[in-house]
């Protein structure tokens, strides 16, 4: 930011949760380096929003408290914030948000193209992103808990039959690694083939010839449904010969 001259407008610009391996933008450095350099920070917060809230992490709460995104978990606010996110992720519906100072969201109301030319969401849309809110504060810790349960299930499985887990935390994106672009192929089509429908990732930024496997774990799982996923990358590996990668 230092040496861009003050009369240009200067925007940072990130994820908050990244996906691939569930990292969290460092938003408060960030905030600062926005309020010195007289920046907005527009942070995409569509992983973060309905898994992480207030913290500290409790046993019983490990995402922390209430599911309102990175912003909350790192206690950081900022009028130089522009925060946006879709639903899409973790509450299941596909409306999109941004949230920001008065200012800057009468900006966008009347000069983002995005807002002024399209469609607004459908009736329907918007009733099921409504629920799916009035859910989420009712029962939404209640949900991350039990989903914190089923990532560890995850990882346990995964290190117990030797698959190797690739992920370390409890983002409920979790990942298998596969030491080629085919074999990651072939273990995609193995699982897809007994109902299990992982996504798909090829020539990843860590291993550009690796093949990578994402399971996005959801509260609606059942623990034998996260076994029976285990047990079937276990069998592909031992039929495949070589295994998933287990040190990335
Ligand atoms: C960071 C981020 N923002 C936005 C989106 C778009 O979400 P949607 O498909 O709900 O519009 C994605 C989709 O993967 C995403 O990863």
């Amino acid at each position: 930011m230092r040496g861009i001259e003050d009369k240009v407008r200067k925007i940072i610009v990130c994820n908050g949760v990244y996906p691939e391996g569930g990292h969290a933008a460092p938003l408060r450095q960030f905030s600062r380096i926005a309020c010195s350099a007289a920046a907005l920070l527009y942070v995409d917060d569509s992983h973060g929003i309905g898994i992480l809230g207030a913290g500290p992490p409790m046993p019983a709460t490990p995402y922390g408290t209430g599911g309102g995104g990175l912003l909350r978990w790192l206690g950081v606010r900022s009028d130089r914030i522009l925060l946006a996110g879709t639903l899409g992720k973790a509450l299941g519906v596909p409306v999109a948000f941004v949230a920001g100072s008065k200012r800057v969201i009468d900006r966008v109301r009347s000069a983002s193209k995005a807002f002024v030319h399209s469609s607004p969401p459908s009736i329907p849309n918007v009733a099921a992103a409504l629920e799916a809110l009035r859910l989420q504060e009712l029962e939404g810790d209640q949900r991350r808990s039990r989903l914190a349960g089923l990532v560890r299930r995850f990882q346990y499985a995964l290190r117990s039959r030797g698959v190797g887990a690739t992920s370390r935390g409890l983002f409920p994106i979790q990942t298998v690694s596969y030491w080629s672009v085919r074999e990651a192929q072939q273990a995609a089509r193995f699982l897809q083939q007994r109902g299990i429908w992982p996504v798909v990732q090829l020539e990843t930024l860590i291993r550009p010839d690796s093949g990578v496997l994402r399971f996005v774990i959801t509260a609606l799982h059942t623990l034998s449904e996260i076994d029976r996923t285990v047990d079937v990358l276990a069998v592909f590996n031992r039929r495949n010969g070589r295994g998933a990668l287990k040190d990335i």
